[in-house]
């Protein structure tokens, strides 16, 4: 498949006499794709019913006729300021009850009935006007669904609306839901579906069967929002659907948001992200401020590689510095590069810059385009075009199915989340370690939804943390051929909270039970016998089954019998890699230790390599300058 390029503009941005050169110039840069769209609407709509597509019209139409194709994206994630007076409800209400305000993005409440009434109608209205368009080669729905902290709403319409949807839940037995749920505990009964409020604003924390069960109606109010959109649009044009999803936004499922698309993508922005969201300590972050973490952009290449059933884009990618990180340093020369190839490895079909141009007001004035705001070169302009070079010369990656698999299960971080019995423990980041100890031992990683069932290509299948581990997800498991690792607290809790009985694990053919749980400071790590530590999390376990790591007591912590390991703790990245190493051992996955900060990912017919420090790299197949990228012929077939 030919890997193509693109950027985002926003033509309402800009006089209408600077378009069709701003097209020429993407055009002569390679470039593919132009995104317009997602956050024009109250130039499309200025007030309630006054259409004015004309704009918009001779956008798409200079547009294409340059060459380029469009991705067309509904407005729905910035409703305009008369929204507010037609809606006054339709604000999303944060936790301690306050409505969001009118003056930036994404302020609006799945939930709403009004809202979701005014998206379906500007979208059909575009769908109408757009849906045969020739220049419009794929959509994107809203923008960025759960940013800024917005899958979750405490408002009246999400009240109602959970209150309905637990009812379907039960079937309309109250009883039922009491007894799921724990409800004798401090009297927490209730007699009818309309008297449960929303889990916030309790005294003390609320029951965590509420908690997830909110939860799970709030990933389900995204998913019937989006696919509100896809219906809609499906009626008038058949090319394909997207959306652009965030880094470490995990308040949804995105697998079921995207079984209503054609392509997932994301939007990468690896400096912000290293400051933001990735977690690590300030020698780390010092380390790669100008290149971001090693293995945060590819854990989500390979998720929403799996979200996209194979079919994904960046359709955001960080050309320069950003601006809404604690700092925001500049690429380290050769970065915007190394991310837009690292993407192409993993098997995006596009990388679209964020955005052409820098805007000169508003918000987003100190983020970086691929040109200046006085419309000159900006320095990542030059990558992009050696990437468009490139790509011209060698643009066919070839897919292929890795023998390593992770389970990834937003239900998980959902159950973790309501209650990590720990401070600062958080599923997500119990499988970003693990991914990243994977990486370490030069592995290529494929992620898997929980829904995963057929296992046959994978020689080793890494399944951490799966709080409500489903019976068929078990059983497939048990069934398959593939080193599978469970723990810790996988089956800890069934489908709405309760400890099972019997106690956890319970997985066929390992004698091993979780006896009692503990949660550590991070000041109180437990050696392992022969190195590395368990931090942060540590079950106590019974049974006959042979442990592989120990603590320097004795106890065991990982068991393995057959090809089914249990871990019973939060280890640290050296106890990790023992666990890795142990398991590629058992399941014939040769390894090859990388060089700090340099990364591999193989396709099915190449090996990728990716330098991500500020100085020359040698391994395997040659010496990699900073920020460099190595495309070699496979060495072998496994790793
Ligand atoms: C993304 C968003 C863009 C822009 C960008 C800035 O999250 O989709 O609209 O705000 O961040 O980095």
């Amino acid at each position: 498949m030919q890997r193509t390029l693109g950027t985002c503009y926003y033509p309402e941005h800009w006089p209408e006499a600077i378009w069709a050169e701003d097209a020429r110039r993407m055009v002569d840069a390679g470039l593919t794709w132009v995104r317009i769209g997602e956050f024009a609407w109250s130039r499309l709509e200025p007030t309630p019913g006054d259409l004015r597509f004309d704009w918009l019209d001779r956008a798409i139409e200079v547009l294409g006729q340059a060459g380029l194709k469009v991705v067309l994206g509904t407005p729905t994630a910035t409703p305009p300021r008369w929204m507010a007076d037609k809606h006054p409800e339709m604000f999303a209400v944060d936790a301690e009850g306050r409505p969001r305000g009118f003056g930036s993005r994404r302020h609006y409440c799945f939930s709403h009935a009004g809202y979701l009434e005014e998206s379906r109608r500007i979208v059909r209205l575009m769908a109408e006007r757009y849906g045969r368009n020739a220049h419009v080669a794929a959509w994107q729905t809203d923008n960025e669904y759960g940013c800024h902290d917005t899958t979750i709403s405490y408002s009246d319409a999400a009240r109602v609306a959970f209150q309905d949807w637990l009812r379907g839940q039960f079937d309309g037995d109250i009883a039922a839901l009491n007894t799921a749920w724990g409800n004798i505990f401090w009297s927490m009964e209730y007699n009818r579906f309309d008297q449960i409020g929303l889990p916030n604003l309790t005294v003390t924390e609320p029951n965590p069967a509420h908690g997830l069960a909110f939860r799970r109606f709030s990933s389900d109010q995204v998913v019937r929002y989006n696919r509100a959109q896809v219906d809609i649009l499906r009626a008038y044009t058949s090319v394909p659907i997207a959306h652009n999803y965030m880094g470490r936004i995990t308040d949804f499922d995105h697998y079921k948001v995207g079984d209503d698309l054609e392509i997932a993508s994301w939007d990468s922005y690896p400096l912000g992200f290293l400051e933001d969201r990735v977690g690590a300590d300030a020698d780390h972050q010092r380390a790669y401020a100008r290149q971001g973490d090693p293995d945060f952009q590819a854990f989500h290449h390979d998720l929403y590689r799996a979200v996209g059933k194979g079919r994904w884009w960046v359709m955001e990618q960080q050309p320069g510095p950003v601006n809404w990180a604690p700092y925001n340093p500049a690429p380290l020369p050769g970065m915007v590069r190394l991310w837009s190839w690292e993407a192409f490895a993993h098997g995006a079909e596009a990388v679209c810059y964020f955005r052409w141009r820098q805007a000169p007001f508003a918000q987003e004035q100190m983020h970086a385009g691929l040109l200046r705001p006085d419309s000159k070169d900006a320095p990542g302009m030059g990558e992009a075009q050696q990437v468009a070079e490139e790509l011209a010369e060698t643009p066919d990656v070839q897919p292929w199915a890795a023998p390593v698999a992770l389970i990834f299960d937003y239900d998980a971080e959902w159950a973790w989340a309501t209650q990590p019995h720990g401070a600062g423990l958080s599923y997500f980041s119990l499988v970003f370690e693990h991914y990243k100890a994977l990486r370490r031992a030069g592995l290529s990683v494929d992620i898997l939804p929980p829904t995963a069932r057929n296992f046959s290509d994978r020689k080793l299948v890494l399944a951490p943390g799966l709080m409500h581990l489903r019976q068929d997800l078990k059983a497939a498991l048990a069934a398959s051929n593939a080193q599978v690792l469970h723990g810790p607290r996988s089956g800890a809790r069934d489908g709405h909270f309760s400890i099972p009985d019997p106690l956890p694990p319970a997985l066929p053919g390992l004698d091993v039970t979780v006896s009692r749980v503990q949660s550590l400071r991070p000041d109180m790590p437990v050696p392992l016998r022969g190195g590395g530590a368990v931090t942060g999390y540590l079950e106590e376990l019974e049974g006959a089954t042979a442990a592989f790591l120990e603590t320097d007591q004795g106890a065991p912590v990982a068991v393995q019998a057959g090809h089914q390991s249990y871990c019973a703790g939060w280890l640290d990245s050296a106890g990790l890699d023992r666990l890795v190493h142990q398991l590629c051992k058992a399941a014939g996955v040769p390894i090859q230790t990388m060089p700090a900060g340099v990364r591999r990912r193989c396709t099915a017919s190449e090996e990728f390599w990716f330098n991500h420090t500020d100085r020359p790299v040698e391994c395997s197949p040659g010496t990699l300058p900073p920020a460099g990228v190595l495309r070699v012929p496979r060495s072998d077939r496994t790793g």
